[in-house]
């Protein structure tokens, strides 16, 4: 049994097979042309994907050697995301589910992304936490099994990633932040500016709009030169308190409720130092880390076929009806 997957929810468009032997292929076209903008712009983003679909599908059957009849079923993200380039691929992956005759399967992109950490390895057998950071969520679920999460913490503001892309552009590092915070800060004083975490209720809540506004108002005070001389320093004291805010509320919920795995996905989960601290802390307190490669972090179809998979075997496709969702839930 094999899936063809295809992701368009953000600026990434991307088809993937997965099957029984595994990863087939994954192919990615990440659209470069938001960078000069600051950010992700809704309408070149749907022309970038109406563009690249084709071609990348092409390629991902090409590179798995699979005719279409070995195809069984067509996944692919419906939300949450920008609703005119999930529309692009949904309407896609329906014109083929029809041409093929194949079953189609939507698949929320949170679980998705959920799904990431189980392209190479296997999903665990005893329940587990997912730690999910990206840039449009920041969640901390309960994993019973497939399919059965319960969200125990969320943030009350800005989503990780997001919070990264906007010091970033607060210090003009360029779009998107994340990934350039993270190579500037590795030569840089993570103890150069004391920033201080949020008190919440929950104790499993994140927020990172205080974190971001306290960046705001130091840099606003410091002189050009000060700031041009420790820009590094600031990125890296950002980066540092957020990657311990996100560890040390994850362990704290493993702790709460006796569990010994964790799975950390998402786009932010590509940094370096989340990943070095994440070990770290695991070898300490016995718990088992999962971070997948950095390739199935960021936006990817590998794992929307993968949670394609589980859906197939479980009998969940979905009508040709089914509309985008933007604002979808896991
Ligand atoms: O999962 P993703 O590709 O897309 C969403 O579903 O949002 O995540 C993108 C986010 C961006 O905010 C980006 O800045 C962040 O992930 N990101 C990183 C790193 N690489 C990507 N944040 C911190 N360090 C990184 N190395
Ligand atoms: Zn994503």
């Amino acid at each position: 049994m094999n899936i063809l997957a295809i992701e368009t929810s953000c600026d990434e468009t991307s088809a993937a097979i997965y099957g029984d032997d595994g990863l087939l292929a994954n192919e990615i076209a990440s659209q470069l042309i938001h960078q000069k903008y600051g950010g992700v712009v809704p309408e070149l983003a749907s022309r970038a994907h109406v563009r690249n679909i084709m071609p990348i599908i092409d390629t991902a059957l090409t590179k798995a050697s699979l005719p279409k009849d070995a195809i069984s079923a067509i996944a692919v993200t419906y939300g949450p995301g920008l609703v005119g380039s999930i529309l692009v691929g949904l309407n896609f992956a329906k014109a083929l589910a029809l041409a093929w005759n194949k079953p189609l399967i939507g698949i929320n992109h949170i679980e998705g992304h959920l799904f990431s950490n189980f392209v190479n390895e296997n999903f665990p057998e005893e329940p587990f936490v997912t730690l999910i950071v990206s840039g449009g969520h920041t969640l901390l679920v309960r994993v019973k099994a497939p399919g059965q999460y319960q969200i125990m913490g969320t943030t009350r503001d800005d989503a990780a990633g997001e919070a990264f892309d906007k010091v970033a552009k607060m210090l003009n590092l360029g779009y998107p932040g994340g990934p350039i915070i993270d190579k500037i800060s590795q030569m840089a004083d993570a103890s150069y500016l004391r920033l201080t975490r949020p008190k919440m209720d929950n104790k499993f809540d994140f927020s990172f709009s205080g974190l971001k506004t306290a960046v705001l108002y130091y840099i606003k005070k410091l002189a050009p030169e000060e700031l041009e001389k420790h820009r590094a320093d600031i990125a890296a004291s950002f980066q540092s308190t957020a990657v311990n805010f996100l560890i040390d509320r994850s362990f704290s919920l493993l702790d709460e409720i006796g569990l010994k795995i964790l799975s950390v996905v998402g786009g932010v989960a590509c940094n370096s130092l989340l990943r070095k601290r994440l070990m770290e802390r695991a070898i300490k307190e016995n718990i088992r880390v999962m971070v997948p490669p950095p390739l199935l972090c960021t936006d990817n179809a590998a794992m929307i076929a993968r949670a394609g998979y589980f859906k197939y075997q479980n009998g969940k496709f979905s009508p040709l009806s089914i509309s985008p969702e933007p604002s979808l839930a896991l």
